[in-house]
């Protein structure tokens, strides 16, 4: 990125930050510490904290509102969970899993801060990674927010330093993402994603706490990443063959469909029964297509609220996290629950739908996407664009 570009960007931040525009000039967060923006039919709340999203509140079929995120019910507490499961923030500088904590840019080795399976592998940027840290609130207004973070040269092991601005803003019924990163100094990994746990029925479904019964449609996913058994890339491509376990393109499908099929054992790593797969995202061999309308590339539907959500994206994988390694350890928030069940996150409870480029494509050269995953001061800036846009039907 050249500096004429890292200047406009700034320029476009002030502009929205002389926007601020409350009564007093000093909107600051509530008094659990969250930043709140809505539109027409949504409302969101925000922490600097991994510029995380902590609340989505959207209209069921009956005109309820109903948060389907998960999250805690204040800012001061996403520092001392002991789980930090990423929950509704941006995983950086490098989303998902590096191979041996390595990589190789330019023929040099590079070692990162190592944080999963014993140290073997670094995941979502390391044990400080982005979403461990608080970003900067550079603009809020009534319907949208910015924060930006400064990684350090070094930080987590990653060469060079790289700025970086998230972007919510509510539009009626949807919720609109875009992340800039730009890498001032040296060549460096960036790949961003947004790490969002959903329940569409926000767990007050009387007949079940879990989201096995929500419908998952990915209608341009025929292919997967191959993993091994600690989810590392192993390089190849798997073929989701048609009613196989992980056919989720076909016709959509319940996420608990397939629960007692001998091969969702193992499918999201050693002895996990689920899902924690990269599906890819095939679009090009329909011709040109615009992310914004054309898509979208994920539906995912609740018939007890009857809450659906349309994924429109600009990137070209698509991860899904069933919650499998859930046990009861997580809370659930005041907004949440079902009266007289435990306030607490189940196994299965939750999916993770995280829009991304192919994972760990940095040492899989073969895949040729260097362009989507090396960025230095000379190129244009990493970006990722998205719209989840809500609806309520019956079905
Ligand atoms: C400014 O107003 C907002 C609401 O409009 C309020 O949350 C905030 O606490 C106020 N700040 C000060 C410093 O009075
Ligand atoms: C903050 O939220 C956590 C998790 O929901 C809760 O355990 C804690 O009591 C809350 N603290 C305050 C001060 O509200
Ligand atoms: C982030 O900000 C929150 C709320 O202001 C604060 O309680 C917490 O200690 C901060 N965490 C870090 C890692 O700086
Ligand atoms: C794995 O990482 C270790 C330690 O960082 C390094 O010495 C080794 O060369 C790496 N192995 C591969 C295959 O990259
Ligand atoms: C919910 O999911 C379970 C297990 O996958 C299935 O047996 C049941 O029929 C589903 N219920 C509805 C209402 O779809
Ligand atoms: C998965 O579930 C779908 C929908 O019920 C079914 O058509 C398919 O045969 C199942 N596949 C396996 C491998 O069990
Ligand atoms: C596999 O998981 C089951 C239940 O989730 C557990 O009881 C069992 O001990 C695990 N087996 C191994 C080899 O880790
Ligand atoms: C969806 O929910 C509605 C209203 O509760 C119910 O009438 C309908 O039978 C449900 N459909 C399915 C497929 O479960
Ligand atoms: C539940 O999961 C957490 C984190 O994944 C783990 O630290 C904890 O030991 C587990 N608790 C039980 C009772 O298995």
């Amino acid at each position: 990125m050249k500096i004429s570009g890292v200047v406009s960007i700034l320029a476009a931040v002030a502009t929205a930050a002389a926007q601020y525009a409350t009564p007093n000039g000093t909107a600051g967060p509530d008094e659990d510490g969250k930043y709140e923006i809505s539109s027409t039919g949504i409302r969101g709340s925000f922490i600097p904290y991994g510029a995380s999203i902590t609340n989505l509140f959207v209209k069921d079929r009956n005109g309820i509102e109903r948060d389907i995120v998960l999250g805690f019910d204040n800012a001061s507490f996403y520092s001392v969970d002991p789980f930090h499961p990423h929950l509704g923030g941006v995983p950086g500088r490098y989303a998902n899993r590096i191979k041996n904590s390595t990589f190789n840019i330019d023929g040099v080795d590079y070692h990162v801060t190592p944080n999963e399976n014993g140290g073997r592998n670094q995941l979502h940027g390391g044990p400080d990674g982005w979403d461990y840290r608080n970003f900067t609130v550079v603009a809020h207004t009534e319907d949208s927010i910015t924060f930006s973070i400064v990684d350090p040269d070094g930080k987590e092991g990653f060469p060079g330093e790289v700025i970086s601005y998230i972007t919510y803003t509510m539009t009626p019924y949807t919720w609109n993402l875009k992340m800039v990163a730009l890498s001032t100094t040296k060549k460096t990994p960036i790949m961003l994603s947004s790490h969002v746990y959903w329940n569409l029925d926000a767990f007050a479904n009387p007949e079940t706490p879990t989201a096995l019964n929500h419908t998952l449609y990915l209608p341009y996913s025929g292919q997967r990443v191959g993993v091994d058994n600690i989810l590392i890339p192993d390089g190849t491509i798997l073929p989701n063959q048609k009613y196989s376990v992980n056919d989720f393109w076909s016709s959509p499908k319940q996420i608990g469909a397939n629960l007692t099929a001998p091969e969702l054992l193992g499918n999201c790593g050693f002895n996990c029964t689920g899902y924690d797969n990269c599906y890819l995202v095939n679009r090009e061999q329909n011709g040109p297509y615009n992310w914004r309308n054309d898509g979208p590339v994920a539906s995912l539907s609740s018939n007890f609220t009857g809450i659906q959500v349309d994924i429109y994206t600009d990137q070209e994988a698509f991860q899904v996290y069933s919650c499998g390694g859930q046990n009861g350890s997580l809370p659930i928030k005041s907004t949440q629950g079902y009266e007289g069940r435990p306030r607490v996150v189940e196994q299965y409870g939750c999916i993770v739908m995280e829009v991304e480029d192919w994972i760990d494509a940095i040492n899989q050269p073969e895949w040729q996407r260097e362009k989507k995953h090396i960025f230095g001061p000379e190129d244009p800036a990493y970006t990722l664009e998205a719209a989840y846009k809500f609806s309520a039907n019956l079905y």
